[in-house]
């Protein structure tokens, strides 16, 4: 039988925690405040503790470390306050596993329960078997369990469950739309649908109708009415990708969208009430966008109720092992290999590269080397070639057309050499050449098609 240590100075507490336990077929030892717990610690293993943040004497901050020194990996939750939720975060640092706000639904502190005893276990086991463990994400399909990543999952955590609009930034394949999708799936909208649209894969004159729909004859080609992606959307959530790319008359229509909560189709003044959920991204610097007048600030206001930023690869190091292995062993298993293992050498080289891509270019490199493995090791020669180590990549262009002033042809020369050029620079990595080129990855895709490369 499993034993947690609940440590609150209100018997009322201790008492809901022990009954919540006891549902979970949990041993409990209770505790009135941070030198009690240290003594009952002392005395007995615990496979998971629960503590009031704030206690009389020494508080939770003060009892972490302590109990650290004991059980290097014993999972905390710490059970906080609305006005503590900073406090707790800090205690995250600490290493706390979670935090929970007071009052809490049951189901949810169930829940996290549920997942410190899962990770309790994969620590035992990984200790008994002396074994590389499957690679498990941290938290809702994310893998990284850096101090800033840590704050991500808290914030998503923080946010869900209300409906506010989220602005979720940073660089190209930083994990955007994967944020989005875990606010979604955490939220009490979980059960309706999740709508995703990419501002910047339209264009501009087909986005209108796109979001807000039409009615049959609004327009030329209009054949039959069109729900817009805020109908679809309606109870779920609508996740605007690249917002952005969107173009400024589009801008205050959907400010107004936002501000009343309705919907017009083009062509009907019939308003139509929706409760949507937006959660919006860019990867570009809003800020400079509004400065130069292409992004309205009201709109800006109305996003970013809640902002969370995902700071690139480079500057969470410690994540990026953790995440090459969940890859491989993910890849490993879709082409129905055996596990396969970095070596150290391995993991100091992408450990110490900078991941301009970022999480979507460690993926691609992983895929790359799963597929090519033999045997169960992965070395550092696996992916020497896609690193980009130099610019002996680059792809010749053809030769100029000089013979006429033509201005198109010309233009379009340039542009296809300057795509072929961030091609060689990102070793074929498409995410990466389309940052290289200040271009959304959708454009870049489009332009390709249409050079024919
Ligand atoms: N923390 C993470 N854990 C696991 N997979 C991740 C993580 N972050 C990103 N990925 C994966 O990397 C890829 C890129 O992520 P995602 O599409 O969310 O990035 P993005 O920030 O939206 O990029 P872009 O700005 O180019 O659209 C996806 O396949 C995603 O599943
Ligand atoms: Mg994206």
């Amino acid at each position: 039988m499993r034993r947690a240590l609940v440590v609150d100075d209100e018997r009322k507490m201790r008492r809901i925690l022990q009954i919540v336990l006891e549902g979970l077929d949990i041993e409990s030892v209770a505790a009135a405040s941070a030198e009690e717990a240290l003594d009952a610690f002392g005395k007995q293993p615990f496979d998971l503790v629960l503590t009031d943040l704030k206690l009389p004497g020494m508080d939770a901050l003060g009892l972490l470390p302590k109990l650290r020194e004991l059980d290097a990996d014993v999972p905390i939750i710490v059970l906080t306050a609305y006005g503590t939720v900073q406090t707790a975060v800090d205690a995250m640092k600490l290493g706390a596993f979670d935090f929970i706000l007071k009052p809490f639904a049951v189901e949810n502190l169930e829940l996290l329960i549920r997942r410190a005893l899962d990770l309790r276990r994969v620590h035992t086991e990984n200790l008994v078997l002396r074994e590389q463990a499957a690679q498990v994400p941290a938290f809702e399909n994310l893998v990284g369990s850096s101090t800033a990543m840590r704050e991500v999952y808290a914030t998503i955590r923080q946010v869900a469950p209300t409906r506010s609009s989220v602005l979720i930034t940073g660089e190209t394949g930083t994990g955007k739309e994967l944020v989005a999708r875990a606010i979604h799936k955490l939220s009490p909208r979980a059960d309706h649908v999740f709508v995703a649209l990419n501002c910047a894969a339209i264009p501009a004159d087909l986005l209108e109708s796109e979001l807000f729909g039409h009615t049959r004859g609004a327009f030329t080609g209009a054949q039959a009415d069109r729900l817009g992606k805020f109908a679809l959307a309606n109870g779920g959530t609508l996740f605007l990708d690249e917002i952005g790319d969107l173009a400024y008359p589009l801008q205050a229509k959907l400010l107004r969208v936002l501000q009343e909560g309705v919907v017009e189709r083009i062509g009907s003044n019939k308003p139509m009430s929706v409760d949507v959920r937006v959660l919006s991204s860019t990867n570009c610097d809003l800020g400079t966008a509004m400065r130069e007048g292409r992004f309205r600030e009201d709109l800006y206001y109305r996003l970013n109720v809640f902002h969370i930023h995902l700071p690139p690869l480079r500057e969470r190091r410690e994540d990026v092992v953790d995440l090459a292995r969940f890859f491989l062993d993910r890849f490993a298993r879709e082409l129905g290999k055996g596990p396969l293992e970095l070596t150290e050498d391995a993991c100091r080289v992408l450990a110490a590269y900078d991941w301009p891509g970022n999480v979507r270019e460690l993926q691609n490199l992983m895929e790359r080397a799963a597929v090519l493995a033999k045997g169960g090791q992965v070395g550092r020669e696996a992916f020497a070639l896609a690193l980009p180590s130099s610019t002996s990549g680059v792809v010749q262009a053809p030769p100029v057309q000089s013979d006429s002033f033509a201005l198109e042809p010309a233009v379009e020369d340039v542009e296809r050499k300057t795509i072929l050029r961030a091609l060689g620079a990102a070793s074929d990595n498409k995410a990466q050449a389309a940052r290289l080129l200040g271009v959304s990855e959708r454009t870049l895709w489009y332009k390709l098609k249409r050079y024919g490369l």
